[in-house]
């Protein structure tokens, strides 16, 4: 590798790492005001990580693992659940009237503009930050409106915690009543994450990135 290209790939990787490390602080719990400061602002994706016969891109693996929840149906499932499709991941909890609303509706318009045989692979999961009051008949019931692929995972704390974790996202019970009177609030990480058939990290779409955008790197990164 030339001087010049070890730059610039050291360069593409700070970049990298620094919308990533910005993305994950996008979070919410008040209203539109707190987000978005730290946020990629255009709602670009991440560049997904390197490709195969380029040197492995240590970010890759930092979002992401094992997990056994619980789906909206009542079975067990785990990460191997999954395995052999896409998986498009988005934490929230139920009773969120603030940008879970908001970033579902993203996440369903985005299948709906990918093509039909790109959007049949993947599959959208919505995994609650809320174990306490979101039990599969709550989810089953929350996703059944959104979309009808869209599948809702809880378990224990532990096992949502463990999850959580695995992806970074933050997760914060702020103890005042939310404007639709549910006694708390979760402020939670915004980040959407494609995870490949093999279960590793793909790409993410930060808060605000439009469905157009999220369905073209769908269109381009689901094979
Ligand atoms: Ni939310």
């Amino acid at each position: 590798m030339s001087n010049l290209a070890f730059y610039i790939t050291r360069f593409l990787s700070g970049g990298l790492l620094a919308v990533l490390l910005c993305a994950g602080q996008v979070s919410h719990a008040h209203g539109p005001t707190p987000h978005g400061s730290g946020a990629n602002a255009q709602g670009t994706p991440a560049p997904a990580p390197a490709q195969q016969d380029e040197a492995p891109d240590p970010l890759a693996n930092r979002f992401g693992g094992k997990f056994s929840l619980i789906d909206h149906s009542g079975q067990r499932v785990t990460n191997e659940t999954y395995r052999g499709r896409y998986m498009l991941i988005y934490f929230g909890f139920t009773n969120c009237v603030d940008l879970c609303p908001v970033d579902l509706a993203v996440m369903v318009q985005a299948l709906q503009l990918t093509a039909k045989a790109t959007a049949e692979k993947i599959q959208p999961l919505f995994i609650t930050v809320d174990p306490d009051v979101d039990t599969p008949a709550i989810l089953a019931k929350y996703v059944a409106n959104l979309h009808p692929n869209l599948i809702g995972l809880t378990g224990t704390v532990a096992e949502v915690e463990a999850t959580a974790r695995a992806y970074r996202v933050q997760r914060h019970k702020i103890l005042h009543t939310s404007s639709n009177g549910h006694p708390y609030i979760i402020d939670h990480g915004t980040l959407m994450f494609l995870m490949g058939p093999d279960g590793k990290f793909v790409t993410l779409f930060p808060h605000n990135s439009t469905p157009e955008k999220i369905a073209e790197n769908l269109n381009r990164y689901v094979k």
